[in-house]
């Protein structure tokens, strides 16, 4: 059975180190990050990382993010350096962007299922990075989730999940972000966006040049293996519907309970069994997003109903988030 910390005020150093040593031993630590949390093994003993396949269900063949401090520790796992890997460094990290380029030895294959790639982040959340600093070894860490569900904003969501699989969770709140990272493909040219995030596909463009993004292929989800289709589900059937369609979806037919989630003002006076007002601009949506879903999954609802968000650009991680939830 793990043990839920306060990573937080007074006990900050001798949890962090207690933490670390979770780590050096070869076990497990979910930590708060500032986009999810992350499931923590020692990066560089691929015993531990088997623990978090274990732990999580997850399929060999779908690879991880190696977390460290600074870019001498990214260059120190990477085969080939690209340009665009320290202008993109230099412009969000520490922050919510992983960078793909091509591996060393140093990162044992079970981390990159088999590829020649590695993932690679700095996050800037204190937690992650004391924890990471006392550890003294890079962390692969996917969201500390069972495969396929809702990533984890809270320390409970993790407790709920993972509670007996894991070593130790640090708690620090909930996750600034609340979607995972944004992920570039870094081996190809023009760089391709794997996964949209909080770092936005523009602010990509205004460092490096237009990019391509990843379409969800048969052939190109074998070269990204966590963007299959079907990823990030509630439990519940969870359905994306127009504004103006909400109430015909959120009628509770036939004793259905219906959970809405909803952001505009024309919503407001929606008729469902739970009703989710987030806010209306997309950074604010997108960190409560999954603390709704899993509110609502909690409340054990039939079915979620989403109201659609905007075309643009700030809402592309949200957008491809549900549309995933939905699959
Ligand atoms: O925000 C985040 O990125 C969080 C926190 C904990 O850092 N982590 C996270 O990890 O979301 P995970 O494992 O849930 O998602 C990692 C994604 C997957 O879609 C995986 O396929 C992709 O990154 N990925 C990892 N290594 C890759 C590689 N070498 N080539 C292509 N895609 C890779
Ligand atoms: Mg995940």
């Amino acid at each position: 059975m793990s043990r839920t910390i306060r990573a937080t005020g007074q006990n900050f150093s001798s949890v962090l180190s207690d933490a670390a040593a979770v780590i050096r031993g070869g076990g497990l630590v979910a930590f708060p990050t500032e986009t999810v949390y992350g499931l923590g093994a020692n990066a560089s003993d691929a015993d531990a990382v088997a623990k978090i396949f274990a732990a999580k269900g997850r399929p060999s063949t779908n690879p991880l993010i190696v977390h460290v401090n600074d870019k001498n520790s990214a260059k120190a796992l990477a085969a080939h350096w690209p340009k665009e890997a320290d202008l993109l460094l230099d412009a969000f990290a520490p922050g919510p962007l992983s960078i793909v380029v091509k591996k060393n030895d140093s990162v044992p294959s079970i981390v990159s299922a088999g590829m020649d790639s590695v993932a690679i982040r700095i996050p800037s959340h204190p937690v992650a990075r004391a924890l990471i600093e006392q550890s003294g070894c890079p962390l692969a860490a996917p969201s500390a989730n069972t495969a396929n569900a809702v990533s984890p904003t809270l320390a409970e969501h993790v407790q709920k999940s993972l509670a007996n699989k894991v070593d130790m969770i640090l708690d620090a709140g909930p996750s600034e972000n609340g979607l995972e990272s944004t992920v570039v493909d870094l081996t190809t040219s023009p760089p391709r966006i794997l996964r949209p995030g909080p770092v936005t596909r523009l602010q990509i463009e205004s460092i490096v040049g237009a990019v391509t993004l990843f379409e969800a292929t048969a052939d190109e989800v074998v070269n990204s293996p966590g963007m299959m289709k079907k990823h990030y589900s509630p439990n519940a059937d969870l359905r994306i519907v127009k504004t103006e369609d909400l109430n015909k979806f959120c009628d509770q037919k036939s004793g259905e309970s219906v959970g809405c989630i909803t952001y505009s003002p024309r919503a407001d006076s929606l008729v469902c069994t739970e009703h989710v007002v987030l806010p209306d601009n997309a950074r604010a949506f997108g960190s409560m997003l999954y603390a709704a879903l899993h509110a609502l999954d909690e409340k054990g609802v039939n079915s979620i109903v989403v109201e659609a968000p905007p075309a643009s650009d700030d809402w592309y991680a949200v957008r491809d988030r549900l549309d995933r939830a939905a699959n």
